[in-house]
Formats: C-alpha cells, structure tokens, sequence
C-alpha cells in the first residue's frame, strides 16, 4: 500500500511508471467509452472513498471515471455530511471506520495537518487531492499532458508559470526538481515562492527562475501555465491581490514572447489572469489537460493499490 500525499515524496522513478502506464492505457481504451471498464479490469469490487472540504468539479469527476474505468465504484462526500465535519468524531475514529468500509481515500481539504493525521490513522492509501501547499495529481498529470503534445520528454523543454505562489505551483516546483526541467516563474515579488519551498530546492541542488517582469519569465518557454490568483484557501485582500497581478495578466502580447510552438495550459477553474483570446485560442490545450486527469489518475490508484505493472 502507498499514499499519493506529495510528489517531493515519491521517488522519480514511481513517477514516471505511473506516466509510462497512463501513456499506454490511455491508447487501450481509445474506443471505448466513459463507463466501460479496462479489458483487465484490475481494480474489481475495489472502492475509492473521496471527501471534499471545499470545491471540485475536475478532480470529484475524473476520480469517479477513473476507479469506475478500473473496474472499482467511488462514493463521494462532503465532510459536513460526516461526524467528523460536524465535530462529532475523530479523525482517528474517522480514519478506522474508512479503512474497515473502503479500499481508498481520496481528500481535498483546506488543512495540510488532516493529511497527516489522516495518513497516521488510515489502513488503506490516501491521496491528496488538493490541499493548501500542494495538488499532487494535478501536477503528476499536467506532466503527462505536455508530453503528450510536445512528444518531448519534459526535461528538454522550458516551462513557464505566470501567476501566484499557490499549492499548484508548489507541486510543479517539486515535479521541476524530480524531472529535472528548467522552470520560470513570474510573478509580483511579494508573492515568490516560501522561503522553504526555495530551500527545499537548494538542498536538491536544483534551481528554478524568479522574474517580477512577466515578460522575462516567458522569453523563450515552450510550455506557459496560469491559475486562479484568489486560491481557494485564500484569505487576502482579493481586490488588492488581483490588483498586484493586474500586469500579469495573459495575453497574446505576452504569449509572443515565447516560442512559437509554445502552448498554454491552465488547470481551471479560471478567473480573470488569463485572457479569453488565449484561454480559448489555438495554443490551449486546456480541455485535453482537464480529460487526462482521468488516465494519470488512473495509474496513480493502480500505484496505491500496488497495481502497477
Ligand atoms: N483543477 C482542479 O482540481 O479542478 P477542481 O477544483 O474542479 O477539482
Ligand atoms: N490554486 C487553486 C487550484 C484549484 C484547482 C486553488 O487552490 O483554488
């Protein structure tokens, strides 16, 4: 049994066998539709609990595609639904009676401390699906999707992040430094990186790039993501906040300055940091990156359930 909590965690080579094995189911099931099972069907009878503390629609939807297409059923819930949202029961208590009734648990919460806590008392794997410092799946597919277009191996391209220092840039700092691919990031000074983020990727003895112009973050990127500036878990002034991000914005001036091949790819849902002329323009490939959630994911349960061939 392993969790799927963050990929600083998760050895590179894991990783990539969860890519290698999305790339090929993936092309298994290119005519088989939403609901039909893998041929193999190697999650059968198994069940994937997944709890939601705040928002999805992506992540809720693709975990459910994801164990159904492996052979498994998911039940959702609100954590308000619950003892335990309601203060009624610990999440030790919580945790046992998950393990004794289901094979999985997936949690989006807006506490990294549950995770922990979680992981202490579960008897079955946890995987985050989002939490304030990090949205591991997310990343772990975005990964995927890049290669998938590029037809590169990440580690020859030049990424771009143009936005916030948010649980989703977290992750693609820690992907930048198990796949070894040069990352820039623009964005307002005050809103760089942690101190700690930037630490842990000095003791890894690996860099990424800091630029307050966004233009200089873009020059020469093959790949440009965005996100929302207000996150979730956000409890700033979010007037202000998008006010300092104001010059951030992503437009087809800005986009000019990457390669031309370059694409864009944003893990929605969006607000104003990205414009529609390319959020909807030929170089987005958003629709595409929001469907692989599915197939990453996919490979991420079979990795859980120590499935993975
Ligand atoms: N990208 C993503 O995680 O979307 P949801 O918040 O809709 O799950
Ligand atoms: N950074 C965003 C990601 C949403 C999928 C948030 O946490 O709200």
């Amino acid at each position: 049994m392993r969790h799927f909590i963050n990929l600083k965690d998760i050895p590179t080579k894991d990783l990539r066998k969860i890519i290698t094995d999305a790339t090929r189911r993936k092309k298994l099931r290119k005519d088989l539709s939403a609901l039909e099972i893998d041929k193999d069907n190697p999650l059968k009878g198994k069940m994937l609990v997944q709890m939601f503390e705040k928002a999805s629609s992506r992540t809720r939807i693709s975990f459910y595609l994801a164990i159904k297409q492996l052979g498994g059923g998911t039940l959702t819930l609100r954590s308000n639904e619950l003892h335990l949202g309601q203060g009624g029961e610990s999440i030790a208590d919580t945790a046992k009676i998950l393990s004794t009734y289901g094979d999985g648990f997936m949690l989006r919460t807006d506490d990294d401390k549950k995770i922990q806590n979680f992981k202490k008392y579960l008897s079955i794997p946890l995987i985050n699906g989002l939490s304030p410092s990090s949205h591991p799946t997310q990343v772990l597919s975005d990964i995927f999707t890049v290669e998938e277009i590029t037809k590169k191996p990440i580690s020859k391209l030049k990424i771009c992040w143009i936005g916030d220092s948010n649980n989703v840039l977290n992750s693609l700092i820690a992907a930048s430094v198990k796949f070894s691919f040069n990352l820039s990031i623009g964005c307002p000074k005050k809103f760089e990186p942690s101190k700690k983020v930037q630490q842990w990727v000095r003791k890894n003895k690996k860099k990424i790039h800091l630029h307050n112009e966004p233009k200089d973050a873009v020059i020469g990127a093959d790949v440009i993501f965005s996100d929302k500036v207000i996150s979730l878990n956000d409890k700033v002034n979010k007037k202000k906040k998008i006010k300092e991000f104001k010059r951030f914005k992503i437009n087809k001036k800005l986009i000019s300055y990457a390669k031309k091949s370059c694409i864009f790819l944003h893990c929605l849902p969006r607000g104003n940091e990205v414009d529609d002329e390319v959020f909807l323009g030929t170089k987005s490939y958003v629709w595409q990156q929001a469907l692989n959630r599915v197939h990453v994911q996919k490979s991420i349960l079979l990795y859980c359930f120590g499935k993975l061939r």
